[in-house]
């Protein structure tokens, strides 16, 4: 369907709308049919929509793998595919997020980012924005919880905000995998359920060679970034965390770096303020990872999840 017209003055409009997901972040936008490619005028509208949303639903959507690749471009390049048993077979810059396993192998990666976290704080040009399209979604569990990073900077009290304005944390890269903080709503019933199932997990990957993305993982040296980073493109301040990958903050002993991220963290990520997204089948999700942190959802392994994920390039925190 084609969804421009063209207004009284000759320039083209789109019909292209947001509706609020939560009165404090996230909307989901209407009148987009990625069947087919955007138009320039529709990207330019998304783009806008984006960066005052912070994360973008568009539901309920057919699109192809080709066509999840050019929508992910509005954003900016694509950032190359790193070789991993995970990428999509003829589109590998596509990273496959599954708990389905096809003969006992996994066909996707499973029970990551289940903290809360920006992408890639762990490399020196973290990703700019992520996107998700759900292939495959669980009638329970597996949604995906964000946070306002721009609302956590201004609610910081002054005290805190002089503490850490210019100063920069140090994130390393830790396997976290079946670690599920960032949920505060799981049950004890729940927990025992994802507890047997990490152990379950490792003992099957001791079983096995380290995969490329462990052995990658291996090599990554530390990162400093900015603890409250100035958006590129907004110019707005925004607290730039990673939960479970923060070890420190230069220049202040651990033992008051380390109670301050925690608490800075919690803080940031309180359930009131937070935007759980139900995924249904054929929804495509964007996030802005400069001003959102996120986090991975339980997902009961006899329900079936697919995930593709794409992630643009970004620049050095500042
Ligand atoms: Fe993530």
């Amino acid at each position: 369907m084609q969804v421009e017209a063209m207004r009284a003055d000759g320039a083209e409009d789109t019909l292209v709308e947001a509706t609020p997901l939560t009165p404090f972040l996230g909307a989901e936008i209407t009148g987009l049919d990625l069947s087919r490619d955007v138009t320039p005028v529709e990207a330019e509208r998304v783009r806008e929509l984006f960066y005052r949303h912070q994360v973008i639903a568009v539901r309920d959507q057919e699109i192809s793998p080709e066509g999840f690749i050019r929508f992910a471009e509005i954003f900016g390049a694509i950032e190359p595919f790193f070789i991993s048993s995970y990428n999509h077979p003829e589109h590998p810059q596509i990273y496959v997020l599954s708990n389905v396993r096809k003969d006992g192998k996994p066909i996707g990666r499973d029970g990551a980012g289940t903290h809360w976290h920006s992408d890639s704080t762990f490399v020196e040009k973290p990703s700019s924005v992520t996107l998700l399209h759900g292939v495959e979604v669980p009638a329970r569990g597996g949604d995906t919880l964000f946070a306002n990073m721009y609302d956590a900077y201004d609610r910081l009290d002054p005290e805190t905000r002089s503490l850490i304005d210019g100063r920069r944390a140090i994130h390393r890269y830790q396997r976290k995998e079946f670690v599920f903080s960032g949920d505060r709503e799981l049950t004890e019933e729940q927990k025992a359920e994802i507890e047997a199932l990490k152990r379950k997990r490792q003992a099957e990957e001791a079983a096995t060679a380290p995969s490329p993305t462990a052995q990658k993982s291996n090599s990554v040296p530390e990162q400093r970034h900015p603890v409250a980073r100035t958006h590129p493109v907004t110019g707005r301040k925004a607290l730039y965390l990673n939960d479970e990958m923060m070890v420190g903050i230069e220049g202040l002993d651990d033992d008051v770096a380390m109670p301050l991220l925690r608490r800075i963290c919690e803080e940031a990520t309180m359930p009131d303020r937070v935007l759980r997204f139900k995924w249904r089948k054929g929804d495509l999700v964007a996030w802005d990872n400069a001003s959102i942190i996120h986090s991975a959802t339980f997902t009961p392994p006899e329900e079936a999840r697919v995930m593709h994920r794409l992630t643009v390039e970004g620049t050095v925190p500042v």
